[in-house]
């Protein structure tokens, strides 16, 4: 912290002098004071980052000088210098709010140092005190925090469409926010007091998904011992949130699309339509017109769906957003965990600011969860956070050459993917299910690259 203001104050000018010399070299704006009420004058003038006071001094003494400072600018750091065998005042002094004390004769470099955390900490301070003034004004909307243009848009869009019964379809990578903004959506409309009911498309096994959506009647199908209820009437007059939408078998998205455009379901087994009031909010990590494209997303149903799209980006494409997801975390996950954290310091936030994020804002999340249980101080530092963070890298083994006359690109990426499947494949001795969990793929995304690169009809996979 180059140009940073310390006043040193001390009676005894060869003292004086050679803090002065000392603190100067370090880059600091040294201001001297001969004596106590030199100081606090100093002091009253204009406020210092740091004060470097001799405690015994005629007249005002160094005590003196630490209580005016603390009280005319508290978050000035003072440091008190003590001769031997006076630990008592230092004791003292420590609790009048002193940052550090240093006893006579001290080494040079000491006194370097102690000024230089002194400052450090105050510049944290600061800084956390502007990221909170920062929360309070942010544009936010219930839990959701950020202040990059891209999430502007989405809080707009999400206080428009709130009291609207239109469709919505949220895309985004893996924790980015999908369903906290979904809930958002549900929460500041007027449905607000009737359920919101969210189903994992990809969770539910493919041959049970329509009765669980739609419901059944007793004896529709072997274990259907009693009448269900389907989702769609759990959420009736409020909202229904359908979560990875694209892992939803095409033949149930003919009968999806019915239900939205005809307002009525039909339960498994049944013979009658049921009327419906229930909004939709669809969600899915992937791009949905390339969905379509490979056959996994009806076109019809995407259109239908796609009334109002809300993006949420990836975070390495907000990084603005980091600092204040940060102290949001703090703040939130503090409490939770019954934790106080100040800060993170500066080298830390530094890696938080560099790293890719594959994970995005739950990785975030965790990260800091992680790092206020295990960590000790008061200040979230590089030690706390995984290795990953420190790890960090561009794609390992991946040396990229475009050729002089042009590629390909499509065929090369697929040259690529087909490769990792191979390896993926080969890894886990051709068990789809653990394969597609190396690629942080579902089961059925892996199956389906699998068939697209007639890969499909090796190993073993669960259910076909
Ligand atoms: N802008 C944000 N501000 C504060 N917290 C956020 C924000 N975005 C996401 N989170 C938090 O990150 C976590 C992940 O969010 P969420 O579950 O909504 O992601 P998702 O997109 O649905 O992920 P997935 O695709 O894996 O289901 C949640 O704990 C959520 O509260
Ligand atoms: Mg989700």
């Amino acid at each position: 912290m180059a140009d940073a203001r310390v006043l040193v104050v001390d009676d005894e000018k060869s003292m004086r002098d050679l803090l002065a010399i000392t603190l100067a070299k370090e880059g600091y704006d040294v201001t001297v004071a001969d004596g106590g009420a030199e100081a606090i004058e100093a002091v009253r003038r204009d406020p210092f980052d740091a004060v470097i006071t001799d405690l015994r001094m005629a007249r005002v003494d160094g005590l003196q000088v630490l209580r005016s400072t603390k009280e005319i600018s508290p978050e000035t750091a003072v440091i008190v210098v003590t001769a031997v065998g006076s630990t008592e005042t230092a004791v003292e002094a420590m609790k009048l709010g002193a940052y550090d004390y240093l006893t006579k004769p001290f080494k040079l470099d000491e006194i370097a140092l102690v000024v230089k955390n002194a400052l450090e900490r105050k510049r944290l301070r600061d800084e956390n005190v502007y990221l909170r003034e920062q929360l309070g004004h942010q544009y936010r909307l219930d839990n959701i925090v950020g202040k990059s243009a891209a999430l502007a848009g989405v809080f707009d869009t999400v206080r428009k469409v709130a009291d609207s019964p239109s469709t919505v379809i949220i895309t985004g990578e893996s924790g980015t926010g999908k369903e906290l903004v979904a809930r958002a959506i549900h929460f500041n409309g007027s449905r607000r007091n009737k359920p919101f009911v969210p189903v994992n498309c990809g969770a539910v096994p493919e041959d049970l998904l329509e009765s669980e959506l739609f419901g059944h009647v007793r004896g529709a199908f072997t274990g259907a011992v009693s009448n269900k209820v389907g989702l769609f009437t759990a959420a009736e007059g409020g909202t229904l949130f359908l979560d990875e939408i694209t892992e939803i078998p095409t033949l149930l998205q003919v009968k999806l699309l019915r239900a939205i455009q005809e307002r009525e379901i039909r339960r498994v087994g049944d013979t009658r339509e049921i009327k419906i009031d229930v909004r939709l909010i669809a969600a899915s990590n992937r791009d949905l017109e390339q969905a379509v494209q490979d056959g996994v997303l009806r076109e019809d149903l995407f259109y239908r769906l796609n009334v109002i799209p809300i993006h949420l980006p990836p975070l390495r494409e907000r990084r603005e957003d980091i600092p204040i997801l940060v102290a949001h975390f703090l703040d939130k996950l503090g409490k939770q965990l019954g934790k106080r954290v100040s800060g993170v310091a500066p080298e830390a936030m530094a890696l938080l600011e560099r790293y890719h994020w594959p994970g995005n804002i739950r990785e975030l999340e965790n990260v800091f969860e992680r790092a206020i249980v295990l960590g000790g101080g008061d200040v979230v530092g590089p030690d706390a956070l995984p290795d990953s963070l420190r790890r960090e890298r561009p794609v390992r083994g991946l040396v990229v050459e475009l050729p002089e006359d042009g590629m390909d690109l499509e065929a090369t990426l697929d040259g690529i993917e087909r490769r990792y499947l191979q390896k993926a494949m080969e890894r886990t001795n051709n068990v789809q299910t653990k394969a597609a969990e190396l690629l942080r793929m579902t089961f059925r995304q892996f199956r389906y690259k699998l068939q697209k690169h007639n890969m499909a009809r090796r190993g073993t996979g669960t259910d076909d």
